[in-house]
Formats: C-alpha cells, structure tokens, sequence
C-alpha cells in the first residue's frame, strides 16, 4: 500500500469514527405483519365477513381509479388540437380529483381492517361503482356506501358531464339553423 493510500484508510475511519449511532440502518426486511386478503379487527362495529367483502370490492374500485387517474395526465401531457389549453387545464384538474379519491379508497379499506392494493397493474376484472354501493348499503356498511356514492360516483358523474360537452357538435359563432332533433335521429 502506498503511502497516501495508508494516509487516506486513516483519514476514513477517523471521519467515521463515533457516527455508528447516526447511521441508517439499510438492507433490513421487515416481518410481514399481515397477508394480504385478511382482515384486522377493528373496533368500529361491522362485522368482519362485511369489512372483507366491502374491502374487496374497494380494492378493485382502487386499482380503477389509479388507472383513471394516470390517464387523465398521461391526457394533460398528449392533448392536441384548437381545444389544447381548456382540456389540458381539465384533464389536470380530473387527474387531481381522481388523486383524492384513490387516498380516500384506500384509507377507507385500511379502517376496515384490510390491506390496499399499491399498483395498479393488479386491476383484474371491472364491476359497477353502484353495485357496490348497493352491496355495502345492503350488508350494513354505510360509510363505503357514502364514499362510494357522495365521493366517487359523484365525481365521476361530474367528470362525465364536463367531457361530454366537448363532444356536443355545435356550431362557434353561427346557431345551426337546420332541422330540429327527432326521435329518427
Ligand atoms: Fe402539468
């Protein structure tokens, strides 16, 4: 070894030396402390078979909404044509309400003693939001109903509406003077 070589080995323990208390304590793997599919019991008087089922269908509801999401600011970004700036603005404001909802979904399956999905690669089949909320109103479980009606549905709808009107052909500044709308149309 060379003199600085020596000179350097020597400088780099005395730099460490009495930092073993401060350092970060990396590599570790942590215990699994609940499988995935079973439910903790929480003291919030629902049943756990109710607490399963609604999480369940709250975790595919999840796994929806994260893709919803990214889609709509995958949108945000990719947007063209005469109505770029108007849809890039909405499609960012949907992508930040479809954000709150998936926080809600999850904390939501978290309180009922399940455990969330995290990525949404594990989107497996598609089911209704309002079949769901019937089940949980019918099983008991009132606060998935309200998320699921109040938060998501709604949001939802509203986010429907808003695009809609994008795709209503109506003229800019002449009013269509041609026949009115029938029922054969
Ligand atoms: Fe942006």
């Amino acid at each position: 070894m060379s003199p600085r070589n020596d000179k350097t080995d020597r400088t780099y323990k005395q730099l460490e030396e009495g930092t073993k208390q401060a350092r970060p304590l990396q590599h570790q793997h942590a215990r699994e402390i609940q499988p995935y599919g079973k439910i903790v019991k929480l003291p919030i008087a629902l049943d756990e078979k109710v607490c399963a089922a609604s999480s369940e269908n709250l975790n595919q509801l999840l796994a929806d909404t994260m893709t919803l999401r990214d889609m709509y600011k995958k949108h945000h970004w990719q947007v063209a044509g005469g109505t770029f700036y108007q849809l890039h603005l909405l499609f960012d404001k949907h992508h930040g309400e479809q954000d709150e909802l998936v926080d809600q979904i999850a904390e939501r399956i978290q309180l009922l003693g399940a455990i969330s999905l995290a990525m949404a690669a594990d989107v497996a089949e598609l089911k209704e939001a309002r079949t769901m909320a019937r089940q949980a109103s019918d099983a008991g479980d009132e606060g998935t109903n309200d998320l699921l009606v109040s938060d998501v549905i709604r949001t939802n709808e509203l986010q429907v509406w808003f695009l809609a009107e994008h795709l209503v052909d109506v003229p800019l500044v002449r009013a269509d003077q041609g026949k009115a709308a029938t029922a054969s149309d």
